[in-house]
């Protein structure tokens, strides 16, 4: 096994990516955000890419109750459900409903990998069980951080890189790439909160009030759920 990471979205879609696992990023906060609800007993995550397309998805689903759910500049969008903050999600509130997302970067990087045979949604509170997945699927791992607007993020690179770490005490071998996302992590490892407070992401979720959810996003391996995304939909299974 030999795993990789893109520091860059990449803009269209993936290949297939027959062997590969895709693991896709969003610290901030989508990826957490999708984590959060499905560990909180959401039925299924539909990540969609515009608002539209969540308003228009959501009247014709069947079956649990649907709520829709993202953000437009870190807000909520007028007439939905829930903003993207994971703490939003709490089982009170999603237990047993389906839930539409759609965000600025993180449900584009995962549409970007829709129909790839393996694709994961990783964050810094499940990465110890996304990296036991990766070593039991024995495909290669490529992590797909969502990055900002087409550019880097340092949180979600970051979080690569911490998986990386493990990946690496498990034996797998290391690209250039994943390499020096885990040297980033071993730089911001001892403290994630002040890298997520001075990030980029991190600044302008402090300056719209939304402070916490850089605690909340940081906290490491507190969620065991692995959740998948396969035929448009995200899932534990
Ligand atoms: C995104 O998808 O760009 C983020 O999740 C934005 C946010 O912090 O809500």
């Amino acid at each position: 096994m030999r795993a990789d990471i893109e520091f860059i979205p990449r803009q269209g879609p993936f290949r297939k990516g027959e062997g590969k696992v895709f693991v896709v990023i969003d610290v901030l906060r989508a990826t957490t955000t999708i984590i959060e609800a499905l560990s909180n007993g959401c039925t299924e995550v539909i990540p969609v890419v515009t608002v539209d397309e969540a308003f228009s998805l959501a009247k014709t689903l069947p079956g649990e109750e649907t709520l829709i759910g993202g953000e437009r500049g870190g807000l909520k969008v007028d007439g939905f459900d829930l903003g993207n903050s994971p703490r939003e999600y709490t089982r009170d509130f999603v237990s047993g409903k389906r839930v539409v997302l759609t965000t600025t970067n993180g449900t584009k990087a995962l549409q970007s990998v829709a129909g790839c045979e393996h694709v994961i949604v990783a964050g810094f509170t499940n990465a110890h069980g996304v990296v036991q997945r990766c070593t039991t699927l024995q495909a290669d791992p490529v992590m797909v951080p969502a990055g900002k607007k087409g550019r880097f993020s340092l949180e979600d690179v970051v979080c690569g890189g911490m998986m990386m770490d493990l990946l690496e005490r498990e034996g797998v071998a290391l690209t250039d790439g994943a390499r020096a996302s885990r040297i980033l992590y071993k730089a911001f490892a001892p403290n994630l909160l002040e890298m997520a407070r001075t990030c980029e992401h991190g600044q302008e979720l402090i300056r719209l009030g939304l402070d916490e959810d850089l605690a909340f996003c940081v906290r490491t391996n507190v969620s065991s759920c692995v959740p998948v995304f396969k035929k448009g939909s995200v899932r534990l299974d």
